[in-house]
């Protein structure tokens, strides 16, 4: 079929909206319509030409939801019409990792997502002339349909717009997630969050469902710390050279019992060790460091008992508990509208990145149709 996509043509330059071909889904793939997709800071990223594994030509895009519209043979649990929020995380639920409740992190297909093609080494994607362009993510939903597999797809209520459930594809899981499945925060317990955006307020959100008494929202800015507060930060503070010893003093000069990362900067990844509570504080790594930087800590503090550990995706197993997130919106529990800053169209794809360039906003929400 044909359909519209904005392809990543070359590293560094704008996105080409553009007609391409899709194939049908083949054995244990779905095609999907999509209806809205989010523009997160991973496609800039790649757009940009930073990232060591991107390539190009390819077409970005990884917070999509839709609706599905054909099956291939052998999808036993989707069916024509299932709401759906796209995986870049997939859930096979069979590897040895998915098996396990210790890491959301799926082997099945890990090897060939990575190299741009669906599980059996092949893309559905092509330009009308016939050259094949790659998958990226193994979701590519900066576009009216995607094909992807069944394990990457996870079934959502039907009563969610679809405009707010894309954002459980990406930034707003990995928060929540964060300190819901991978920290497990405590009821009673004292959390830090450095960054606001996307991903820090929903760990601030996740920390407020799990019970946290006191939650400390760092940030540089005083309009996002706001928004922290309303997601359920007890304190905000601006951040700095001294925000370790803010918190110190906070916290009686132990620290706080989690404490999470999500800016990117290995800086601030270093205050979110310190911050932690001697005995027993978790540190949880969420942002995406740059190239070659490495963590700086002190072994004495671990020594003493604070522990470090990274988060991909929140450590949500996507297909079991993305719904479940999305429930908890719909019962009230978590304000997904506040997170939508501006609504635009495939061809304004760029304009997006513009605006998350200039923080303006939480997320951009590209409608289709
Ligand atoms: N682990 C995952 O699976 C996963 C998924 C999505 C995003 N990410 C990563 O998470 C990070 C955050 O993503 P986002 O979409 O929320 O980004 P964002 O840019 O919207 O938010 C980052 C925030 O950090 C704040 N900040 C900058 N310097 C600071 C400092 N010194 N102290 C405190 N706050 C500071 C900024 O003001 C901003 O509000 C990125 O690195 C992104 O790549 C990881
Ligand atoms: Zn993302
Ligand atoms: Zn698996």
């Amino acid at each position: 079929m044909r359909m519209r996509a904005a392809v990543l043509e070359e590293f560094g330059q704008p996105l080409v909206v553009q007609e391409l071909e899709l194939a049908e889904p083949r054995a244990g793939e779905v095609l999907v319509r999509l209806e809205a997709c989010g523009v997160c800071h991973t496609d800039m990223y790649t757009a940009s030409g930073v990232d060591p594994s991107g390539y190009a030509p390819t077409v970005l895009g990884h917070e999509g939801a839709g609706v599905v519209e054909a099956i291939g043979e052998d999808v036993g649990d989707l069916r024509v019409g299932d709401h759906v929020v796209t995986l870049f995380s997939p859930q096979c639920r069979e590897c040895v990792h998915c098996l396990s409740p210790k890491t959301n992190i799926c082997l099945a297909i890990r090897e060939q997502q990575g190299k741009g093609y669906l599980p059996d080494g092949t893309a559905r994607l092509s330009r009308p002339g016939g050259e094949p362009i790659r998958h990226f993510m193994g979701t590519s939903t900066f576009a009216e349909y995607t094909v992807m597999p069944q394990i990457a797809l996870a079934k959502v209520s039907p009563e969610a717009p679809l405009d707010r459930a894309c954002l459980f594809a990406c930034g707003l899981s990995t928060g929540l997630g964060a300190a819901m499945f991978t920290a497990k925060v405590e009821a009673g317990s004292t959390c830090v969050v450095f960054g606001a955006g996307m991903v820090g307020l929903g760990a601030v959100a996740g920390a407020r469902l799990q019970g946290a008494d006191q939650i400390v929202c760092v940030d540089l800015s005083a309009e996002r710390l706001e928004m922290a507060r309303h997601q359920g930060a007890t304190d905000v503070m601006l951040g700095g050279e001294d925000t370790v010893g803010q918190i110190l003093e906070m916290t009686g000069g132990f620290g706080a019992d989690y404490t999470f990362e999500a800016t990117g900067l290995v800086g601030v990844m270093r205050q979110a060790v310190e911050a932690a509570r001697m005995g027993w504080g978790l540190a949880t790594m969420c942002g995406v460091a740059g190239k070659g930087e490495t963590l700086d800590i002190v072994p004495r503090l671990l020594i003493t008992g604070r522990r470090v550990c990274g988060s991909s995706f929140g450590g949500v197993k996507g297909r079991d508990q993305v719904p479940q997130l999305v429930q908890r919106y719909l019962d009230g529990d978590i304000d997904v509208d506040a997170f939508l800053s501006h609504r635009i169209t495939l061809d304004e794809v760029n304009t997006g990145f513009d605006l998350m360039h200039a923080q303006d906003g939480i997320r951009s929400v590209i409608g289709f149709g």
